[in-house]
C-alpha cells in the first residue's frame, strides 16, 4: 500500500488527539449495540443485556481500549500493517473464531465515533485517508482467514 504525505499525517495527526479511553469504549459499545449478534464474542463479560449495561460495562471498556492500542500499532507501522497483524489475525481466526466481516462493523464504528469528535474538521479528504487505513487494518485482519 502506498501513502501519501497527506494521508500519513492524517493519520498520525487523529490518532494522536485521541484519547484512546473515550474512544475506544464508545467504539466498541455502539459496535455491540448497533450489530447485537457482535456481543456473541463476549459471552464471558457479563451484563451485556442493553444499551446501558453495555456501556457501564468496565470489561467492554478495558476491551476498547485495548483494541486501540491494537490499532496504534497499526498506525505506528503503516508500511507494514499485514505483517503487524499477522499474529492478531491468527488469534481472532483460530482461537476466538471472529466472523472477518465483523472487523469492518467495528471500523465503521470507530469511523462514526472520530468523525463525531472532529466535527467540521472531519472533511471528505480526511474521511477518506482515514477509511483507506482502516480499509488496510480491515484486511491485515482478514488475512489469516481462508
Ligand atoms: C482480542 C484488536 C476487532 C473480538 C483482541 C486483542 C486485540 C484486538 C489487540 C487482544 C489480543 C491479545 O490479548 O493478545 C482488535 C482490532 C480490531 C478487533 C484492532 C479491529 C479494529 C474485533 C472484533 C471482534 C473482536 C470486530 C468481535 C466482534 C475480540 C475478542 C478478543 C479480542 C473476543 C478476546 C478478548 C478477551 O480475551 O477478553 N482484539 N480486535 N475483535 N478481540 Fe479483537
Amino acid at each position: 500500500v502506498e501513502w501519501t504525505d497527506f494521508e500519513r499525517t492524517t493519520i498520525s495527526s487523529i490518532f494522536a488527539s485521541l484519547d484512546y479511553n473515550d474512544v475506544g469504549p464508545k467504539a466498541l459499545c455502539r459496535c455491540l449495540i448497533v450489530y447485537p449478534w457482535t456481543q456473541r464474542y463476549f459471552g464471558a463479560y457479563g451484563n451485556l443485556y442493553n444499551p446501558a449495561a453495555i456501556k457501564s460495562n468496565p470489561l467492554i471498556a478495558a476491551h476498547g481500549v485495548k483494541v486501540m492500542h491494537g490499532l496504534d500499532r497499526a498506525v505506528k507501522n503503516m508500511d507494514d500493517i499485514k505483517a503487524t497483524y499477522a499474529e492478531l489475525s491468527v488469534l481472532h481466526s483460530e482461537k476466538l473464531h471472529v466472523d472477518r466481516d465483523n472487523f469492518r462493523l467495528l471500523a465503521d464504528c470507530l469511523t462514526i465515533v472520530i468523525a463525531a469528535k472532529m466535527g467540521s474538521a472531519f472533511t471528505c479528504e480526511v474521511q477518506a485517508a482515514l477509511q483507506k487505513f482502516v480499509a488496510v487494518v480491515v484486511s491485515a485482519l482478514g488475512r489469516q482467514y481462508n
